[in-house]
C-alpha cells in the first residue's frame, strides 16, 4: 500500500495557548471604531496569516470538489460572511467549480440554546439544494450545537449528493455535541474571538483579522 501523502495543506494550524498568531500589525491603529478598543486583549491571527490559510483551504477544497460539477455552499450568516468571501474567491482563482451561494441564519449564542440544545432558524434556504454536493460554511465551532442543529436541519429538507463541512475557528476545548468538520482554518484556545466576520455584541465584525476580547467583558459570554 502506497504511503498516505500529507501535503502541506493538510496540517492542522493550532494556535498555542496565549499565543498569537501576528505578523507585526500594530492594534492601535488599526482598531478605528472610538471606545472599542479597550475591549480588545491582541490580535490573535494577523491578516497575512488569515489570507494564506484560506489559500491552503481552497486548495484542498479544489482537489477534494474536482469531480464536482459545482460546488453549493450554504454560509451561515452572519459571521461566516467574510471569511466565505475570501475563501469562494480563492476556489476561484485556483480554477475549482463553479460555486452557488445561499445562506441561512440561526440563533446565535444564548445561554438558553446552550442548555437546550436547540437552535432556532431565523433565515432558511432560498436555492433548491437537491442532488447537490453542499459545502457548510461557518466562522466559529464552540459547544458544536449550532452546526449540529444546521446540519441536521439542512438534510431534512432536501436529499444533497453530499455535505461537508469547513468552518474558519474550531474551539474544540468546549464541545458538548461532536462534530465532524472536514476542514478547519485554525484550532484556537477557548478565548473569546471577534474579526475577520465573528462579532463581540455585533462589535468588530469589520476588522481584518482576528482579535481577543479582554476577558473582564466575557462574564456572560462563556
Ligand atoms: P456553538 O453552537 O456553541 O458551536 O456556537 C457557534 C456560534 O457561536 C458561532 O457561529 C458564533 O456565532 C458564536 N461563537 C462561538 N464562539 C465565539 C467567539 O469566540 N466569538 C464570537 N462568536 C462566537
Amino acid at each position: 500500500m502506497r504511503p498516505k501523502v500529507i501535503r502541506k495543506y493538510d496540517k492542522k494550524i493550532v494556535v498555542p495557548e496565549g499565543g498569537v498568531i501576528d505578523y507585526g500589525e500594530s492594534l492601535s491603529k488599526k482598531i478605528s471604531t472610538p471606545g472599542l478598543e479597550h475591549m480588545v486583549e491582541k490580535i490573535l491571527i494577523s491578516r497575512g496569516c488569515l489570507a494564506k490559510r484560506i489559500r491552503a483551504l481552497a486548495k484542498k477544497i479544489v482537489h477534494d470538489y474536482r469531480r464536482a460539477e459545482a460546488i453549493q455552499a450554504i454560509v451561515i450568516l452572519k459571521g461566516a460572511t467574510i471569511f466565505s468571501a475570501d475563501l469562494i474567491r480563492a476556489i476561484y482563482e485556483l480554477n475549482g467549480p463553479p460555486i452557488e451561494i445561499d445562506f441561512i441564519r440561526a440563533s446565535s449564542y444564548k445561554a438558553e440554546a446552550e442548555s437546550s440544545g436547540k437552535v432556532e432558524i431565523l433565515i432558511t434556504l432560498s436555492d433548491n439544494i437537491a442532488g447537490k454536493d453542499v459545502l457548510i460554511l461557518e466562522d466559529i465551532v464552540d459547544t458544536g450545537i449550532t452546526l449540529n442543529n444546521l446540519k441536521s436541519y439542512i438534510l431534512r429538507q432536501k436529499e444533497v449528493k453530499s455535505l461537508r463541512i469547513c468552518s474558519l475557528l474550531d474551539k474544540p476545548s468546549r464541545r458538548q455535541q461532536p462534530i465532524e468538520i472536514d476542514y478547519i482554518g485554525f484550532e484556537v484556545p477557548n478565548y473569546f474571538v471577534a474579526g475577520y466576520g465573528t462579532d463581540y455584541a455585533e462589535h468588530f465584525r469589520y476588522l481584518p483579522f482576528v482579535i481577543t476580547i479582554k476577558p473582564s467583558f466575557l462574564e456572560d459570554k462563556l
